[in-house]
């Protein structure tokens, strides 16, 4: 895939440190354009010319759920899909609905940031429950699952471990929600980036029907096909009354949907088989590079993620007092572990073309250097 210059669009990943010599890795979204089905569609629709207020149609959910019976086997009613402008909205909005004030929404930890703070933003607490590595800690989770516990969020596969919970994880922590009469919001971001061979997304939600009543599941196309800047995603809630809930919390803080987004979205769960097809294969080589350059220098390790474009870095054997800022001396900005609960790591994103690749391993190395 060829380097497209980013600087000076307005991008977030490029801007953070503009007209200085880093080059970003750091927050999640790839240096590559968009597949042309998406851009085709895009085109068609500024081409009609009117760009007006807009409603969900139907064929949003029917695109949605054909994408996730091809994909993931999953068969879900078209009419139990809404949109959203963007996941992180959807997870503020879910936890209005979910619980009363005060009461506990368990995370696992490190998780990607809105996480730990979505269930503040509703009055809700959020108790932290450590992995044990990239493992659930079954004894800490069930000590957090407290009188006050009322909703389990899981983000699967999980940033920034990129960990693919196995079927037995995921029934066993079924299993527990049910005993402990849980609701489940089940950030699904990352499960058509799957680049593990041996492993398979499983949505949450398709476990059975009963899991299904107590699960918000949020998706989008943003990751998959690289379009975030669009602000589209979509929640998935089969139980009427929840999803009738969730309809109404909006309070007046969230936009109507955005047209483009919404064209973007059917357009690529439409006909982004391909494009995807031919993603995985570049996003599994640039991740088993990035996983040799980080477990071949002294004192840093990252396991091999098995889903996602990130690789999670573990620096604290260095004992650097602050990794990121590390890094970024020596020209490579990565993201900050602390925000996602991980002191001493880094998150680096190789979701770059091969050569944008090699010069991020080359300073990588030369920060590493004792
Ligand atoms: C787990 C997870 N959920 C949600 C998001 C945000 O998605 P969006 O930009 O579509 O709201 C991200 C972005 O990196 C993510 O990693």
């Amino acid at each position: 895939m060829s380097v497209i210059d980013r600087r000076n669009t307005g991008s977030e990943k490029w801007e953070r440190w503009q007209g200085r010599d880093i080059l970003p890795m750091w927050v999640a979204d790839m240096d590559f354009a968009a597949p042309p089905c998406v851009l085709d569609a895009l085109r068609a629709r500024l081409d009609h010319g009117v760009l007006g207020y807009t409603r969900t149609m139907p064929t949003f959910g029917e695109a949605l759920a054909g994408w996730l019976r091809r994909r993931h086997g999953w068969a879900i009613d078209p009419g139990w899909v809404l949109s959203a402008p963007g996941m992180v909205v959807a997870m503020d909005q879910a936890a209005r609905i979910l619980g009363e004030p005060g009461s506990d929404g368990l995370v696992l930890t490190p998780i990607y940031p809105p996480f730990l703070r979505a269930p503040g933003h509703a009055g809700r607490r959020c108790v932290r429950v450590p992995l044990a590595g990239a493992e659930i800690d079954w004894e800490a989770l069930e000590r957090a699952a407290g009188p006050a516990a009322n909703v389990l969020w899981l983000c699967s596969p999980h940033n920034p471990t990129g960990r693919v919970w196995t079927r037995a994880e995921l029934e066993r922590l079924a299993n527990f929600v049910l005993r402990h009469d849980l609701h489940v919001v089940s950030d699904e971001a990352w499960m058509d980036l799957v680049l593990e061979p041996g492993c398979r997304h499983l949505p949450f939600a398709s476990l059975s029907p009963e899991i299904a009543a107590r699960t918000i599941t949020i998706v989008a196309p943003s990751k998959t096909f690289n379009l975030p800047g669009l602000s589209c995603a979509a929640v998935i809630i089969p139980d009427a009354a929840l999803r009738s809930a969730y309809g109404k919390a909006d309070l007046g803080l969230v936009p109507w949907p955005n047209l483009l987004g919404l064209t973007a979205a059917e357009a690529a769960w439409s006909r982004g088989d391909t494009w995807l097809d031919g993603l995985l294969p570049r996003l599994r080589a640039n991740r088993d590079a990035s996983h040799a350059a980080v477990n071949s220098l002294t004192g840093l390790t990252s396991r091999l993620p098995q889903a996602t474009y990130l690789t999670w870095i573990d620096c604290t054997e260095r004992a650097w007092p602050d990794p990121a800022a590390r890094f970024e001396q020596s020209g490579l900005g990565l993201s900050d572990g602390r925000p996602f609960d991980g002191d001493g790591f880094v998150r680096l994103n190789y979701a770059c073309p091969e050569e944008t690749l090699a010069e991020g391993l080359r300073r990588l190395r030369i920060c590493a250097a004792p």
